[in-house]
């Protein structure tokens, strides 16, 4: 079968390449971006692909190609880090860029580029995805320039003769409007045969399942999610029922009414070899005085690892003879810093340290894990899964833990008179008229591939008008180093003071956000837009505005297709109005602000 490489230098999105070659019926394969040229042109792969990644070239330890890359006559692509990658290899240059981009860009495209080459057929302007801090200043000898922007003169470079092409944004995430046009003229240039499916990946899994389960059995971790649903169904397919045991914990995280969900779905599956554990108590037990997030995350995912342990022993099960299975699909690797060279942004419950020496014991299987969200529901559909089941909003492992944010301070702000901090925000913050504050909390981002945790800025009053909206969050979350993240007080047109306490996970924080989500996927759902929007967390931060008691309520709803971005779902105003009523309503509610971050520069969860 004909095969493009990509070379992993650590990029966010690198994975995501290997995807949308296969989506193009190429099949590829990622190797560490320092890998030799020889072992490419050994496995006679048509084409290459350099990744982005969270470094500077200029950097001392910074990742190089073999530069006999180049000499291997075959096409070659650079994206983002890649790009300069070949620009400072051929002797072009690159420097730290004045202007940092993250999110959307137009780019201008020069007349040469259009005739032939990886832009050729596009128009003179195309939207684009960056996210970058330094950028190529002048390209190696018998390269010409093929697009630019405003802060980026060298946006795309290429040497026709050579084929070897870079582009400073991401033609793979779904925000580059013809991006997949710019892969696929890359395809067609490598002169690649297509020849992969996702049928044959099922076939493919399905034998090796065989293989590497062997004569064991398998002891799956279940949610009701996507994901370890079409995992469940694919070991059973592979296996059999009798091979394969499911374990659904209750962490107390759960959305409101979601256990008697979950035991549903699988009832309507069929399933009656999946028991349900009640874990609630001990969960909220150990997480009693955290608040930081990598520590919530670590201690959920270890529980996870306990209660499974401990059912294994109740039901006198032999350990030599049961692997344990889990539903980890791409994303959930690459954010917790799972392949060589990328930064950790989160660490997923199911990649907590002691998982991962399981894994290099050879003691866990993951089917889905090297499949993105979007190809994972097409698997679900081939398996015949229900389409309520394959179409649910993806939901986190660690659940509303990870939603419902704690702080170990307290503090009080009366915010009349503005700081120095905000009222150069609102300077920056030109159109629209939004008065600016700067919130006492913070949330995980991720900027130029590393991960970010830094306050949000809400923005109050002004136009209900979320293209300027956008404009002023990517402005605010652009220019100042201390944010990542946007918001829209949408409950009051002032602020006058904002309070933060000191709040950790308890029962009673969780059914205040249990409420509210409930009356938020209620409400989507009565509106019909919860097929438009791709996941909708509702977040409680523990932060009451103008002294009315209570917490905030974040509503962050994003449309995407693979997780690794993500744009803010723009909900219609008339809407919004209503929904923001009812959740007013509720106990406990001081406020409800709107997230108008897309991702990057913020992640979808806040933590
Ligand atoms: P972020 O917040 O990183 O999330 O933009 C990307 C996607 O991953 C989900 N997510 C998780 N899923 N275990 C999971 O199974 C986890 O620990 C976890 N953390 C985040 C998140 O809901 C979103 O769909």
């Amino acid at each position: 079968m004909d095969k493009i490489a990509i070379l992993d230098f650590g990029g966010q999105y690198a994975h995501l390449i290997a995807n949308r070659v296969r989506r193009l019926g190429v099949y590829s394969d990622i190797f560490d971006g320092e890998v030799a040229a020889s072992e490419l042109r050994d496995g006679g792969y048509k084409g290459v692909i350099l990744s982005g990644g969270p470094q500077s070239v200029h950097a001392d330890d910074s990742l190089k190609c073999d530069s006999a890359i180049f000499e291997l006559g075959v096409p070659v692509l650079g994206l983002c880090y890649g790009h300069q990658l070949i620009a400072q290899t051929l002797g072009g240059k690159v420097e730290n860029g004045k202007v940092r981009e993250y999110g959307s860009a137009v780019v201008s495209l020069n007349e040469n580029a259009l005739k032939d080459g990886i832009l050729a057929g596009l128009g003179g302007e195309e939207k684009v995805w960056m996210s970058h801090f330094d950028q190529v200043v002048s390209v190696p000898d018998g390269f010409e320039i093929t697009a630019y922007t405003k802060d980026c003169p060298i946006a795309a470079m290429q040497n026709l003769d050579a084929r070897i092409f870079g582009v400073q944004f991401h033609p793979e995430v779904t925000h580059t409007e013809h991006g997949m046009q710019i892969l696929e003229n890359f395809v067609r240039i490598t002169g690649a045969a297509k020849e992969w499916s996702i049928d044959k990946f099922i076939s493919a899994e399905i034998e090796s399942i065989v293989r590497k389960v062997g004569d064991k059995k398998v002891f799956m971790m279940v949610s009701g999610g996507v994901d370890s649903t079409v995992a469940f169904a694919l070991l059973e397919k592979a296996l059999g029922s009798e091979r394969v045991f499911g374990l659904f914990v209750d962490t107390g995280f759960l959305r409101k009414d979601e256990r008697t969900q979950v035991a549903g779905i699988f009832k309507a599956l069929g399933a009656d070899n999946v028991r349900i554990e009640d874990a609630s108590a001990e969960y909220f037990e150990a997480l009693k005085e955290i608040y930081e997030p990598e520590e919530k995350r670590q201690i959920i995912g270890s529980k996870f690892l306990d209660i499974q342990r401990r059912v294994f022993s109740e039901m006198g099960l032999d350990s030599d003879e049961w692997i344990l299975g889990q539903g980890t699909i791409y994303p959930d690797t690459i954010e917790t810093g799972g392949t060589k060279h990328a930064d950790k942004i989160k660490t997923h419950h199911n990649r907590v340290p002691e998982i991962q020496k399981m894994i290099e014991e050879g003691r866990v299987i993951e089917p889905i894990s090297q499949l993105y969200k979007d190809e994972v529901r097409e698997v679900g559909v081939r398996l015949g899964l229900p389409s309520e089941m394959v179409w649910r909003h993806p939901f986190p492992g660690p659940g509303l833990a990870v939603r419902c944010l704690c702080s170990g301070e307290e503090i009080h702000s009366d915010t009349s008179a503005s700081s120095e901090f905000e009222k150069g925000l609102i300077d920056a913050v030109k159109f629209g008229s939004y008065d600016v504050k700067v919130l006492p909390i913070k949330s995980v981002g991720v900027q130029g591939d590393v991960r970010s945790y830094k306050h949000p800025a809400v923005f109050v009053s002004g136009m209900r008008d979320f293209e300027q909206l956008a404009l002023a969050s990517t402005t605010v979350t652009n220019g100042f180093p201390e944010v990542n993240r946007g918001l829209y007080l949408l409950s009051s047109t002032v602020v006058e003071s904002v309070n933060l306490s000191k709040s950790y996970l308890t029962s009673e924080r969780i059914s205040v956000l249990q409420e509210a989500d409930k009356v938020v996927m209620d409400f989507i759902k009565e509106k019909g837009i919860d097929r438009e929007i791709w996941q909708f967390p509702t977040v409680l931060i523990p932060v009451s505005v103008n002294d009315k008691a209570g917490e905030t309520i974040v509503l962050r709803p994003v449309e995407s297709e693979e997780a690794m971005t993500a744009n803010f779902y723009k909900m219609k105003w008339e809407l919004l109005d209503e929904l923001v009523e009812k959740l007013v309503a509720l106990n406990g509610v001081s406020a409800v602000m709107y997230d108008i971050t897309n991702k990057p520069p913020a992640t979808i969860e806040w933590e």
